[in-house]
Formats: structure tokens, sequence, C-alpha cells
């Protein structure tokens, strides 16, 4: 990542200090926060034999889910309003490479589906090239087309996006991936994604949402 957000925290994490700016890019950072968290749970795991796990599974299924989601969102709603505003070859030419890393990022997935029956070194390959391959994706991201959503969109395009998103999943969904995205996160994280929910909703993440996200076995299978 860009040399603002190499700084660790106490539990070892990235953090980043917003860029200047008034797009509040914070959800981004985390998701890809997230998806960093998972790709490493997943080279543990595949390095430790443990492919056959139903929580590694779990896991595993958590990860092309809410990839899935996340690139879609980017598809439909940051992609094609970014298009609309830029005009230099250079600007376009990021917005070329997004969706091309999108579209490379798919059969790399694909390849470690298959050695999941496997595990093994080739399972451990698979892995590391997947997770190479989308970590490289979100820096180019964050470096390169994050800055054209701060000076083509602005707040008012990303709120549109924020809204594409809330929009196009039902409850149960988001509640999900909030807790997908609040597992582990610093608790100043936690605090401040939870403060953008209308109160009801933060009840719910509490009663319901992270409950339920805790109570399937992922990455870990518990010893009773
Ligand atoms: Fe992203
Ligand atoms: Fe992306």
């Amino acid at each position: 990542m860009s040399s603002q957000d190499t700084e660790l925290d106490s539990a070892g994490k990235r953090f980043r200090d917003q860029p200047p700016g008034a797009v509040d890019f914070t959800v981004m950072f985390l998701t890809h926060d997230a998806l960093l968290r998972d790709l490493r749970r997943l080279e543990a795991a595949a390095a430790e034999g443990r492919h056959g796990e139903e929580a590694v599974r779990n896991g595993w299924d958590t990860i092309k889910h809410e990839l899935h989601i996340h690139h879609v969102g980017e598809d439909e709603a940051v992609w094609p309003q970014l298009r609309e505003k830029v005009t230099a070859p250079g600007e376009l030419a990021t917005l070329d490479l997004m969706e091309a890393e999108h579209g490379q990022i798919d059969p790399l997935q694909a390849r470690v589906d298959a050695a999941f029956t496997t595990g093994g070194a080739e399972l451990q390959s698979a892995v590391k090239e997947f997770a190479a391959s989308l970590a490289l994706h979100m820096e180019h991201e964050e470096d390169r087309a994050l800055p054209l959503v701060e000076h083509h969109l602005g707040p008012e395009g990303w709120a549109k996006y924020h809204q594409y998103m809330m929009g196009s999943q039902g409850m149960d969904e988001v509640g999900f991936y909030l807790a997908w995205l609040l597992d582990d996160a610093p608790d100043s994280a936690r605090t401040k994604v939870l403060g953008m929910l209308p109160p009801p909703v933060q009840g719910l993440f509490q009663q319901s949402f992270e409950p339920a996200y805790r109570a399937a076995p992922r990455w870990t299978t518990p010893t009773v």
C-alpha cells in the first residue's frame, strides 16, 4: 500500500490516515482491510493443511461472497460514474485498469476453488497468486482510482455509491457485511462505522447481525 497506510497499530493492523480531501473513504478502506485480513487467514489455513475444515470452507465462501458484492458495487456504481466525468488519457487508463484487474482476479479465484479439493502445494500456490493479485489491485485502486473519485465525484458522488450498496442488498445481507467488516477491526473503526448507522440498525447489529455472524465457525474450528 502507499506510504500513508503502512503504519501498523498495536494489533499489527495497517492503519491509514484519511487522505486529505472531502470524501470519507473509511468504508472502502475497511473493506479492503477485511479482505486482506481474510487473505492472511486463508494463507495460514492452506499452509497448515486445514482446507477440509468446515470453518475454513465457510471463511473462503465468505471471501468470495463479499468480494463479489464489492466488485459489483464498484463496477456498477463507481467506474460508470467516473467514465462520465474523466477525459484525460491517464485517468481513462486507470478506469480500464480497474475493470481489467477485476476480470483477472476471477480466474485466480476459480483456481483456488478447484485446489480446495486437493490442498497441498497447488492450493498454497493458488492462494498466493490470488492474494497477491487482489492485494495489488486494491493498492492500485487506493492510489490511482480513489483520487479520481475525490477529484471528479466528491462526497455527493461517493454517497451515490454508498446508497447503491445499501439499496441493492437486503438488511440481513448488509448486517452480515457489517459484522464481517468489523470482525477484529480496531475499536476506533467499530465506533466510527456503527456511528454512521441509524440507531435502530445499531441495535440490530449488536443484538442480531454480529451474533449471527459469529455463530457460524469461520476460519477456526471451535474446540469442544
Ligand atoms: Fe475496492
Ligand atoms: Fe476493486
